[in-house]
């Protein structure tokens, strides 16, 4: 459990626009700031779980305020250490942002539609605290975890976020994340000394003045738990209480409510993840992957897109075509899930899959423009499952597609060599769409065989084929021998001839090939 929400906690890090790791700093001030106050255990697990999950509402409700500020991912970052107990802080804020988001031109509309939209603004207050307290249920967080979380952002003069409660009204441990949570910040950007001050000059309107107290009291030994090396292992070490254990369906219920949260950043994908990792799931086993393969494709379908939280709204939602540097942002959305997923050691290989979902066979995806010796199966499904889901979704910029249509796209796709053809049988199967003739292959080998066949005649050893596929050396031999029989060969030089006759050796393998 606390591995998944550190990881959600990295995701609601990029999505403020913030440094990943940002919120486990403010989890570990947190924790021993508990300790230093002597909350009892159960207030301290409370404390430790509101800090990781502060901002899990976060993505809801983007798309308003994006269409009203531009970028919301800026807009949130230029906020973040603004006191909200001051008009004139958030009118400069409001200003600054912009003036540095719009050209000069453009300013004076920006300005009248924020102030147009100011009360939407405090509306969406609620809706981001109700899609929290959804998401955090779905997590497995009871009532009382709930109102820790929605209330870390209240302030003791009642002038806080949403605006709900004040005073002791706040709960224990929110009065505990709210001032770790401005302190981490602050330590970041300005230094430890600076830190303090701007929580002594906020004691008694934002934050409980004990509370404060106790942060500055012990201020040095608070900062000094943010210079470990490893941020990760150090929140998972300060787990306080029983330390729950994800798996199973609770597992499943809570990466497709990461999956939601992702989601949720725009009208248009929302229920995106869901439908791909049920989509992807049934074409896994259609393709006939190992039952353990087709629990990983599932997984990674309701995860894959988690990095979208990074990029504005005001990009996923524009109508028309993006600019060169709104494309490199959003390429970025398939990295950012990469480095979320990569924490958590049981997600790892969940991850890999995952962030593969825009990578094409002939290199020229994203982000890591993978070659296809590169890409397992669960990717090449996951990737034309995307792609397939998307279609049948609107976008801001075509109404949702037929299924013919999307798969005459597709079709496309494959014979210009971007997708697996296998992958989009089985994908077709399972959405219940024809899936045409098996298209026949080079001496009745499959396609695998047909990619070991090619890194065969690039020179690469069994061990070399073995690891560029991902799989075993054992499988990897045993395709081997399967084409010697099957084009009728006995040594790997005459296969290598047969693979140049039949136009085998693509350049796809070159590279794979030189770098070993
Ligand atoms: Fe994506």
């Amino acid at each position: 459990m606390a591995e998944l929400m550190a990881a959600m906690s990295l995701a609601t890090d990029i999505s403020m626009g913030q440094p990943m790791e940002d919120g486990l700093a403010v989890c570990l001030l947190a924790t021993r700031l508990a300790e230093f106050l002597e909350l009892s255990e159960p207030e301290r697990v409370h404390v430790y779980y509101s800090a990781l999950l502060r901002h899990i509402g976060c993505t809801a409700d983007m798309h308003v305020l994006a269409a009203a500020v531009g970028d919301d991912v800026a807009m949130r970052s230029a906020f973040i250490t603004v006191d909200l107990g001051r008009p004139v802080e958030m009118f400069a804020a409001m200003m600054r942002h912009i003036g540095q988001t719009y050209a000069p031109l453009e300013r004076p509309a920006a300005l009248v539609r924020v102030m147009a939209a100011t009360g939407k603004f405090r509306s969406g207050g609620d809706v981001q605290c109700e899609v929290a307290e959804m998401l955090a249920a779905r997590f497995g967080f009871d009532d009382s975890f709930q109102r820790d979380i929605t209330s870390v952002l209240e302030r003791w003069d009642g002038k806080g976020f949403p605006g709900r409660l004040r005073g002791e009204e706040i709960t224990p441990a929110a009065r505990v994340v709210g001032v770790a949570n401005l302190a981490a910040v602050c330590h970041r950007v300005e230094g430890p000394s600076a830190a303090l001050d701007v929580l002594r000059d906020r004691s008694g309107t934002a934050f409980d003045p004990a509370v404060v107290a106790g942060f500055v009291a012990r201020g040095a030994e608070l900062f000094a738990v943010l210079e470990a090396d490893s941020a990760w292992d150090r929140v998972l070490e300060a787990e306080p209480g029983e330390r729950p254990v994800l798996s199973g369906t609770r597992l499943d219920e809570a990466l497709q409510a990461m999956g939601d949260f992702a989601d949720l950043k725009s009208p248009y994908t929302v229920g995106h993840s869901r439908g791909v990792a049920d989509l992807a799931a049934r074409a896994a086993e259609r393709c006939g992957l190992p039952s353990d393969d087709v629990v990983a494709t599932r997984r990674a379908g309701w995860v894959h897109d988690i990095g979208r939280v990074a990029v504005s709204s005001a990009i996923w939602d524009k109508p028309g075509p993006l600019t060169r540097p709104e494309w490199e942002k959003v390429r970025l959305h398939a990295y950012h899930a990469d480095r979320v997923l990569a924490r958590p050691r049981f997600l790892e290989s969940i991850g890999r899959i995952a962030s593969m979902h825009h990578e094409r066979l002939d290199g020229s995806g994203y982000f890591r423009q993978a070659p296809a010796g590169q890409q397992p199966p669960a990717a090449r499904i996951l990737a034309v499952v995307d792609a397939y889901h998307a279609m049948t979704e609107p976008r801001p910029y075509r109404p949702a597609m037929t299924p013919d249509q999307i798969a005459d796209e597709l079709r496309l796709e494959v014979k210009a060599g971007r997708l697996d053809p296998d992958a989009l049988r089985g994908v077709l199967d399972a959405a219940g769409m024809p899936v045409g003739r098996r298209r026949e292959q080079v001496a009745g080998l499959t396609a695998r065989e047909v990619e070991v066949l090619r890194l065969l005649a690039r020179g690469l050893s069994i061990k070399q084929i073995a690891r560029t596929l991902q799989i075993s050396p054992k499988t990897a031999d045993a395709h081997i021998q399967h084409i010697y029989r099957k084009a009728g060969v006995s040594s790997r030089a005459a296969a290598t001839l047969f693979a140049m006759q039949h136009d085998l050796v693509a350049s796809e393998t070159a590279s794979t090939a030189s770098e070993d």
